[in-house]
């Protein structure tokens, strides 16, 4: 059967033992709906600035790639596959041994919960971050422990050392950390690293990598590799190349690392569709930059229209940005809804900031009217 995400957090919820399993988890049941049931399309349906997704859709070079792997729809990916690792590695200079695909990097997260958890292991993540990888570590038995993020939104790095005899198997480094958007510099991260005992992997997520390419702290551990069997970057073709609903992502990571992951990914996971679609993304230096610029673009105006009405940001490096509502966010959420926008769903502890992803200009000013009639 194939499982939705929805489903799949449903069945692993009921695996585990339904309701009383869900209120022990340290996530709010809602935080199981990463997806909205509805994604109707615009202008029709509502406002979506919920999921980070790229609003503008596939690029122009992309769509025309998409419509032409229907023709061949009827044949096994391996070729394409192939080609779109060989790509990914002359990418980051890395051999094709060191590439792992996945069905989105989700599945990447997966797999790394599945090898580097279970039962009497320890997943060390930051709180509040991408909650992915904890669900999936707690369904294997995993314990997770969150560390909050520090006054400055940057992962706190003192604080994720091993403790109390702990065995951690996993450290998850989400960078630019979803849902704050904010990232913690790689000098910090590298120190850290030096500090962990040989057997505690490092899952550095880098979904939001593109977005962050203007601030002077963030470094990418792929652009600049460190040579170290325990770090794990992973990638996703869910935002900047806008193709979240094709379900395309990678890791890469040192030789036995790979192997290791590897073993545990579903066979044939990336679709003929997927893999022509990442092979003409990658290809598309133009796309890329005049996608990076146009997000920009759009970040800087919403900055001016949230300084404009005084609300205080999380300083972003995302497509998204966590602003401070002053009002419970469960309230603000259902009144967007209620004007036909949907905004981030709460990511506790922070629970008067919303997290709000940057849509098309047309979006925002619905956003924006939205907010200008939300009573105090
Ligand atoms: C930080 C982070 N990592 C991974 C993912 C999963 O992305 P995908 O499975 O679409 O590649 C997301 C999705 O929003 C995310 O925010």
């Amino acid at each position: 059967m194939q499982l939705s995400r929805r489903s799949f957090f449903r069945t692993s919820i009921s695996a585990i033992g339904a309701t009383a399993a869900v209120s022990a988890l340290p996530f709010p049941a809602e935080a199981f709906a990463i997806g909205e049931p509805q994604r109707a399309n615009q202008p029709v349906g509502p406002v979506l600035l919920n999921s980070n997704e790229n609003p503008y859709g596939p690029w122009p070079s992309l769509k025309e790639k998409m419509r032409a792997a229907l023709d061949v729809g009827h044949r096994y990916p391996d070729a394409q596959c192939e080609t779109l690792v060989g790509k990914v590695a002359e990418l980051h200079r890395v051999s094709t041994d060191q590439v792992i695909m996945g069905c989105g990097s989700s599945e990447i997260l997966r797999v790394c919960a599945e090898i580097f958890g279970g039962p009497g292991k320890t997943l060390v993540q930051a709180s509040p971050t991408f909650e992915s990888l904890g669900h999936y570590a707690e369904t294997r038995g995993t314990k997770v422990r969150a560390v909050p993020l520090n006054s400055k939104f940057e992962h706190d790095l003192e604080k994720m050392g091993p403790a109390g005899g702990e065995k951690v198997g996993l450290v998850y480094i989400c960078n630019p950390n979803n849902p704050t958007a904010s990232i913690t510099p790689r000098k910090a991260i590298e120190a850290y690293v030096k500090t962990l005992p040989p057997e505690t992997y490092v899952l550095i997520d880098e979904a939001y990598h593109h977005f962050a390419l203007s601030s002077p702290d963030y470094v990418s551990f792929l652009d600049h590799p460190v040579n170290d069997p325990r770090i794990i970057v992973a990638r996703t073709f869910s935002k900047i190349y806008g193709l979240a609903g094709i379900r395309l992502g990678y890791a890469v990571a040192q030789g036995e690392t790979a192997k290791k992951m590897k073993a545990h990914s579903s066979y044939d996971n990336v679709n003929i569709v997927a893999a022509k679609c990442g092979i003409a993304a990658l290809d598309d230096a133009a796309g890329l930059a005049a996608a990076i610029k146009r997000t920009e673009g759009d970040r800087t105006e919403f900055i001016g229209q949230a300084q404009k009405r005084n609300i205080m940001m999380v300083p972003s490096q995302g497509n998204f940005v966590m602003i401070e509502t002053g009002k419970p966010v469960r309230k603000v959420i259902d009144y967007f809804k209620s004007q036909n926008v949907m905004i981030g769903r709460p990511f506790p502890p922070l629970d008067t900031h919303a997290r709000i992803t940057l849509g098309t200009p047309p979006e925002m000013q619905a956003f924006w009217k939205a907010w200008d009639g939300m009573g105090s």
